[in-house]
């Protein structure tokens, strides 16, 4: 029998089986838990559990619906994930699909220790795959990382150059990790203005989310959930690639010092909006403990896309 959360979603998602998946970019379902202020974090990204315990199965239920499944380095630095579906029943009579684990890391932070590689390692997870840039990309990066800025000097246009030096620790770094069973791939960044919350106009260089997205279908990948956190959340709904939104709603305020994504697209047409101006809408909602669990799915001019 089927729970009520697997339900639910199958239910949400059936569009995706009813027509084939494009070529070029995976279906992308852009899911997480906020609390009833906006807030996905405490105060300096401080992790908070805001779902509860029905929820979150409903969150593992919608993973194993996904073939891959992708956060940012600032959610795999900070807490550490599992990204697996163990609050489902155990054991199932048919295995679990497990999501691919794929970690967006422009400069290869990730600790070669963390929990989604010794899960590879210990045979109880899928070969993350890491998405960092292009080693003969040549823009500039508004931060580096610590092995990176002891060897950066500033133009006097602001922008940073770099020596072969960095290339030999981002080189180490690739290895460490590929040593520790990850996949590094690499794709393209792109500059953005204001979108990863450089209110002063400033550019920062990001990795190109529909590069990103192109790469991954021609890898196979045909379904992608995004977990975060801000600044992924953020780039995602900044682009007209997002196909349906999950939002658990947890009862809780976590009060203005928390970490918001204060969202980039709107629900309601805006003023003086194009009819073709990507907007999202309600399509369920419902119940699963304590919290709300919103769907929204994305629609062109009154269509769904
Ligand atoms: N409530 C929830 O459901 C939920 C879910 C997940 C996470 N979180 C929370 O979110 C917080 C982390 O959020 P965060 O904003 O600090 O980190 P994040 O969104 O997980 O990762 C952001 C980092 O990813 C890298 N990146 C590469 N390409 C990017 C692109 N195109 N767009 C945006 N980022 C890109 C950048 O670092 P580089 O330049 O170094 O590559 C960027 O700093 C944590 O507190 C975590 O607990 C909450």
């Amino acid at each position: 029998m089927e729970d009520p959360a697997q339900a639910f979603l199958l239910d949400v998602l059936k569009h995706r089986s009813a027509s084939p998946c494009p070529d070029t970019q995976p279906y992308v379902t852009l899911s997480f838990a906020q609390s009833l202020d906006a807030k996905i974090a405490g105060a300096h990204g401080r992790q908070l559990i805001l779902s509860g315990k029905e929820s979150m199965i409903m969150t593992h239920w919608l993973r194993t619906m996904h073939d891959a499944i992708l956060v940012g380095i600032g959610t795999a630095l900070n807490d550490d994930p599992q990204l697996n579906v163990r609050y489902l029943p155990h054991p199932p009579e048919t295995p679990y699909n497990l999501p691919r684990p794929i970690i967006l890391d422009t400069d290869l932070r990730l600790s070669p220790t963390c929990k989604l590689l010794q899960n590879y390692q210990n045979g109880k997870g899928r070969r993350p795959w890491v998405i960092c840039a292009a080693s003969d990309d040549a823009t500039p990066k508004p931060k580096g990382t610590s092995a990176s800025t002891t060897t950066a000097e500033t133009t006097s246009t602001g922008h940073h150059q770099y020596h072969p030096s960095e290339d030999i620790d981002k080189l180490l770094r690739k290895r460490s990790l590929e040593e520790a069973g990850a996949r590094i791939i690499q794709v393209p960044t792109s500059q953005r203005r204001n979108v990863q919350g450089h209110a002063d106009g400033t550019a920062s260089r990001h990795l190109s989310i529909p590069e990103i997205l192109t790469v991954l279908r021609d890898l196979g990948v045909r379904s992608l959930m995004v977990e975060g956190g801000a600044q992924i959340i953020r780039s995602f709904l900044a682009e007209p690639v997002v196909d349906v939104v999950i939002i658990t709603v947890a009862p809780v305020l976590v009060g203005k010092d928390g970490t918001g994504y204060e969202s980039p697209v709107v629900s309601l047409p805006a003023e003086g909006a194009s009819p073709s101006q990507r907007r999202f809408v309600q399509k369920a909602t419902r119940v699963f403990g304590k919290d709300a669990v919103v769907v929204l799915e994305a629609v062109t001019g009154g269509q769904s896309v």
